[in-house]
């Protein structure tokens, strides 16, 4: 099930969002870029104010309610945040916060989604047609590491 983000949301996303890198990271990242990354969680009050900004975002509940992903997007199309918890990892929990992400982009009438992919998201992208634009090397606290800028453009 996926619902829209409330407010109340935001501790157990923010926790959400550090298990995800913690427990998923590994599969594509080094332990360092892994604590770089995890280190740059949003605390509860952060993720509130970052989505206190008009965007859409939806959060998937497992069988028992709990938060199992988040995603969001801005209004320019930009998808910020695509997050899923380890324990919920490789069940489609990502694909379906894709789709509610582009419905309500189209709902939007938003003409193109942009994200800065992590490899996984990467991965998970290429098969919702969105496209690789090129590949980013940066630093996160001295730490290098990579993602990769990619688009889907929708069909007005
Ligand atoms: C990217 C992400 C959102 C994908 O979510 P998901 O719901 O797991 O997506 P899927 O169900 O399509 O499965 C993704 C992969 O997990 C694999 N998988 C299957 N069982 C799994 C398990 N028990 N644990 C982990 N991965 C598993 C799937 O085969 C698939 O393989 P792939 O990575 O080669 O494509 C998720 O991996 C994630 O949150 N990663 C860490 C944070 C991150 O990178 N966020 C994106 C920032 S831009």
């Amino acid at each position: 099930v996926i619902r829209r983000y409330r407010p109340d949301d935001a501790p157990a996303l923010a926790a959400l969002f550090r298990r995800s890198v913690l427990g998923l990271g590994p599969r594509d990242y080094t332990p360092a870029q892994v604590a770089a990354w995890a280190a740059r969680s949003p605390g509860p009050e952060a993720l509130a104010r970052r989505w206190d900004d008009g965007r859409a975002a939806f959060v998937a509940l497992d069988g028992a309610d709990r938060p199992a992903g988040f995603a969001d997007l801005e209004a320019d199309g930009h998808i910020d945040l695509l997050y899923v918890a380890p324990e919920a990892a490789g069940a489609g929990t990502g694909a379906a916060l894709v789709a509610a992400v582009e419905r309500e982009a189209r709902e939007r009438g938003i003409a193109r989604l942009y994200v800065e992919a992590s490899e996984a998201a990467r991965r998970l992208l290429l098969r919702h047609g969105f496209a690789e634009l090129r590949r980013r090397d940066f630093e996160i606290g001295g730490v290098a590491i990579h993602n990769y800028a990619m688009e889907k453009r929708l069909a007005p």
